[in-house]
């Protein structure tokens, strides 16, 4: 039998994981909801639209939470980037989006045919994205096309470094030059508090299995009532079908997960502070160590930090399990989801742990430092 318990049996430090991490409820209505289509018994052809399980109020609220006008549900953040973009752009169109992009913002980009300006960060060590970085992009591309950008993205909090971005900046900056403004919540929303439109959104795009603590895959797109029309339009030969939707995505028990997530992520965000209080210990106390820096902007102001390591580095050059021998002493202590071998850099989130787990887990990397 397949087997999983990292989230049972250990901390998982895996930054890719912890906002997904399910509760005990969550679990239940995954059980329930495990068997194909069983989102589906009470539907009239629209998903968004089905009363039983309730998701036409899901995503009433969700519209609320984001503080937008209207919301769907997609299979994940990338596919909602790709919808947005397949709406607005055509091939050849000039799209604009930071550096610290996901990868599927470049692909979902690249696949509908758009020319790439991508706004480059300010480099080692913080890599961070400004405005002011923004506004120069936007006037590259009028040098070089005539007018300004089809479509702005913005990648809230990156991957990479856990980075939190001006957005509202960047927003009134779109608003300046009149271009579209996409936001990629997916490491944001569901964490903190996300108010789309106070932030200039038009568009914003969310990720329920990497920020609303549910089994994946499911996302949200959600949209100011000025788009609706267009990204939501709906075909000429299935009126109750939207086209770019291909008639209906998360058709699965990932979304009943996120009606019984949803109170709870309500509840979850009111303790972001205390979230990057933690991280921020986390990062202070490891410093202390020597030999150990974050990377990223400081101090960090989200969950995922990235460390730079050369003293985990040099204690793996004279173990006798080489680099593999952080995993295996971090996993002795109850720790997991670094990369096995990795010992120069790595990632990881503190997030939804308790103060005790956090102090658990830096006792961990002290011990592993002092006694090698
Ligand atoms: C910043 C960012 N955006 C988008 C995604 C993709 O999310 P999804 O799996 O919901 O498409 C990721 C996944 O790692 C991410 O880090």
């Amino acid at each position: 039998m397949l087997e999983r318990l990292r989230e049972e049996c250990y901390l998982n430090l895996n930054p890719l994981q912890t906002g997904g991490r399910t509760n005990a409820e969550i679990r239940k209505t995954a059980l329930q909801f495990v068997d194909g289509y069983s989102v589906c018994d009470y539907c009239q052809g629209v998903l968004h639209l089905i009363e039983k399980p309730p998701i036409c109020n899901l995503v009433k609220e969700l519209v609320e939470f984001l503080d937008m006008d209207e919301a769907r549900l997609t299979l994940g953040a990338r596919e909602g980037k790709f919808i947005v973009m397949h709406s607005l752009l055509l091939p050849g169109d000039a799209i604009v989006f930071d550096a610290n992009r996901h990868y599927t913002t470049y692909i979902a980009a690249e696949s509908v045919g758009a020319k790439i300006y991508e706004v480059e960060s300010i480099g080692y060590p913080s890599f961070e994205i400004t405005p002011e970085a923004y506004r120069k992009t936007f006037e590259r591309v009028i040098k070089e096309t005539g007018a300004p950008p089809k479509l702005a993205l913005l990648t809230h909090v990156d991957g990479d470094y856990g980075n939190l971005t001006d957005a509202k900046c960047i927003g009134e900056l779109c608003k300046e030059y009149g271009v579209p403004f996409l936001l990629n919540a997916a490491y944001t929303a569901g964490r903190m508090g996300v108010k789309g439109k106070e932030l200039g959104a038009d568009f914003l795009v969310c990720s329920g299995h990497k920020g609303f603590g549910v089994p994946g895959t499911i996302g949200i797109l959600a949209t100011t009532s000025k788009w609706v029309e267009k990204v939501f339009r709906r075909s000429s030969l299935y009126d109750k079908k939207e086209v770019e939707l291909l008639g209906c995505t998360a058709r699965s028990g990932s979304l009943a997960c996120l009606i019984t997530a949803l109170p709870y992520i309500k509840e979850r965000v009111k303790g972001w502070d205390e979230e990057v209080k933690k991280a921020q210990w986390f990062v202070e106390q490891m410093e202390g160590l020597g030999g150990i820096t974050q990377i990223g902007a400081r101090p960090t102001q989200h969950d995922l930090v990235r460390l730079e390591t050369p003293i985990l580095r040099e204690i793996s050059k004279t173990h006798r399990k080489k680099g593999y021998y952080l995993y295996y002493e971090l996993e002795k202590r109850g720790i997991t989801g670094l990369k096995p071998g990795q010992t120069d850099w790595f990632k990881l989130s503190t997030y939804g742990f308790t103060w005790d787990q956090v102090k658990h887990l830096f006792t961990a990397f002290e011990e592993i430092v002092k006694e090698s």
